[in-house]
């Protein structure tokens, strides 16, 4: 039997809220995990240049044997799916339509608010996967583009990202939503203190839980053995990346491998 990783890959730490429940989902899947610490972040940049960024990453994954690609990344998968698919010969997997899934069997009112990058929210993704699921749910949009800066920075209890996030969601509440799609893998970072703002009365939607399903369908038809190990890379910040992984994971990670990508890639 060939053993072959599961790859996924983000901006940055924010995909570790996937690895996480990839991780307790399937114990004995290997994962290579390729987090772009030097781009980071995607969500201001063009379509062209996260599409670049994206095949890059995407590649790399598949140099290290990768069998599927999780696009952890909703900017990327915003953005660049299509070309992703078009390139790649393994499964992709990503987080909007799973995250979309989740919101329409959620929601009561069909009220469903989404906040992600400006990269997400200007392509309007979200807004088009609901509609495809119920034409009659109505979503309102809101970029948040600070919250991944507070993400990466690890202020998930820090009193500006509670001021922060009064002053984006404030609007956003106003439409009487009854759920929140956190549209950015980064973003369940700060679930504590986004939970403790919007209160009991509003759901919200991390992708990361929808997409294990989807992958457990791909998986299934897959039966490559694997022993349960984790590699992961950053394009940059070795030991800012570990002390948040730390804090998302529980846990220290051991192998953890700086890699650049671009038109020469090199391993270091
Ligand atoms: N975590 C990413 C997302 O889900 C990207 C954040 C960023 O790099 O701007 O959109």
């Amino acid at each position: 039997m060939i053993k072959q990783p599961i790859g996924i890959f983000d901006s940055g730490v924010g995909g570790l809220t996937v690895f996480k429940e990839v991780r307790r989902k399937f114990p004995f899947e290997d994962i290579v995990y390729f987090g772009d610490t030097a781009r980071v972040p995607y969500g201001p940049k063009s379509p062209r240049t996260i599409i670049e960024y994206s095949i890059q990453n995407a590649r790399f994954l598949l140099q290290c044997g990768a069998k599927i690609i999780v696009v952890a990344c909703n900017t990327s998968a915003a953005v660049a799916l299509p070309e992703l698919q078009k390139i790649l010969s393994v499964p992709v997997i990503e987080v909007i339509e799973p995250g979309a899934l989740s919101a329409v069997k959620k929601t009561h009112t069909k009220r469903i608010g989404v906040i992600g990058t400006e990269g997400t929210i200007r392509s309007g993704a979200y807004a088009e996967a609901i509609s495809k699921i119920d034409s009659e749910a109505r979503v309102f949009s809101q970029a948040c583009p600070l919250f991944v800066s507070l993400a990466e920075e690890g202020w998930e209890d820090h009193p500006v990202t509670k001021l922060v996030i009064e002053e984006y969601l404030t609007p956003l509440l106003k439409n009487k939503i009854d759920t929140l799609v956190l549209g950015c893998t980064h973003y369940p970072i700060l679930k504590k203190a986004l939970m403790d703002f919007v209160g009991k009365g509003i759901k919200l939607v991390d992708s990361a839980e929808a997409v294990t399903e989807q992958l457990q369908k791909v998986l299934e038809k897959t039966d490559l053995e694997t022993s349960g190990t984790d590699k992961f890379y950053v394009s940059d910040n070795e030991e800012k990346f570990r002390l948040i992984a730390s804090r998302i994971l529980n846990k220290e990670i051991e192998t953890l491998i700086n890699v650049k990508l671009g038109e020469s890639w090199y391993l270091t």
